[in-house]
């Protein structure tokens, strides 16, 4: 019996990065059923509070997070999906874990730690701005992981100390009281820093430079028109290799499709016409998707019913889990 469970952030509307570096490869991952008996896809909507502080800023966030997975093909009969503010046996189980991590191992956790530079190097106090909610964020993150005996965490680079964190704390409660917590392991993705964006730097929603993943037809095809090219003239050979258009081909394209698309360029057709290809494959493969989106965010009691229903499901498990665990530390 082995788990898989991944926490999602509500950070807005996605772009192509997100999907590719992450959404599709969960989504991917959630349809093999050779990796794992059960598939926990969550919501980690109270790790958002840490920085969000208006309520309909909060909701409007999480109905696109839950909306966004929905339309990208994940399936709540398959995957338990739920939002973590429905299941309180998270956060008991987060106050028994702070009581067995050293103060120390957060004030190393580098979100914290990046907060505290930025304030030392502003001259200000530096705990500055900085709430407890951002301070203990790996200890409910440990705990959204443990309480479901979670086996593989699928995250990004940037996720990792965290996991380090979580392995950290289920050893030493193990240590102390048995066997109780299963030691989870870190699945790294390549990370969404692979899409680069429209001009050649790092795609970023701050630089201007993404393309959002429900991007209408008419707005995508005016974000591929703005990929930087060269000034190769139509008909001269083009290296697909120095092209930005070609390796945003690479990243939707099937083998044998790339395979052609680079003949083309390398006998040469102009950047206008493979500007039109490309906006046919990115199309072709997001239009589903983006119909889905819309449908989806416009049905909020939809959206209410698949969490609901996975929140069900997930608390029953949560109960459970968390008494043995009860049992063991506190004895009841
Ligand atoms: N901290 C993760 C992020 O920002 C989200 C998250 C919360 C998570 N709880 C989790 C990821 C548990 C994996 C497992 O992306």
């Amino acid at each position: 019996m082995s788990n898989v469970l991944t926490g999602i952030k509500p950070t807005g509307l996605p772009h192509i990065g997100n999907y590719l570096g992450a959404i599709k490869p969960a989504i991917d991952l959630s349809k093999n059923g050779s990796v794992a008996d059960e598939f926990f896809y969550f919501i980690a909507d109270y790790h958002s509070l840490t920085g969000i502080k208006s309520r309909d800023t909060f909701q409007e966030v999480v109905y696109q997070v839950a909306a966004t997975w929905l339309a990208c093909g994940l399936d709540p009969k398959r995957v338990v999906f739920y939002k973590q503010s429905d299941i309180p046996e998270i956060f008991e189980l987060a106050w028994i874990l702070s009581c067995h991590i050293p103060k120390g191992d957060l004030n190393r956790a580098h979100a914290y730690k990046a907060a505290v530079t930025e304030n030392s190097e502003k001259g200000k106090d530096l705990d500055s701005g900085i709430n407890m909610g951002l301070y203990s964020y790996p200890v409910l993150m440990a705990a959204d992981i443990l309480l479901f005996d979670t086996n593989i965490v699928p995250v990004g680079q940037d996720q990792v100390q965290h996991v380090e964190i979580t392995r950290s704390i289920a050893q030493r409660i193990n240590q102390s009281y048995g066997d109780i917590l299963v030691l989870p392991q870190e699945m790294i993705r390549k990370e969404a820093g692979a899409v680069v964006g429209l001009d050649g730097r790092k795609m970023s929603k701050s630089y201007n430079n993404s393309i959002p993943l429900f991007e209408s037809e008419k707005g995508l095809k005016k974000l591929v028109n703005r990929i930087t090219t060269d000034s190769t003239p139509p008909e001269a050979p083009k290296n697909p290799d120095s092209s930005l258009l070609y390796s945003y081909y690479s990243l939707f394209a099937t083998p044998p499709d790339l395979a052609c698309f680079r003949d083309q360029l390398l006998k040469g057709i102009s950047w206008g016409e493979a500007k039109a290809q490309l906006f046919e494959l990115i199309n072709g493969e997001l239009k589903i998707y983006r119909d889905n989106y819309s449908k989806i965010i416009a049905d909020k009691s939809f959206i209410d019913s698949c969490l609901r229903d996975g929140a069900l499901k997930a608390r029953e498990i949560a109960d459970k889990r968390l008494k043995k665990i009860r049992a063991a530390i506190i004895g009841g």
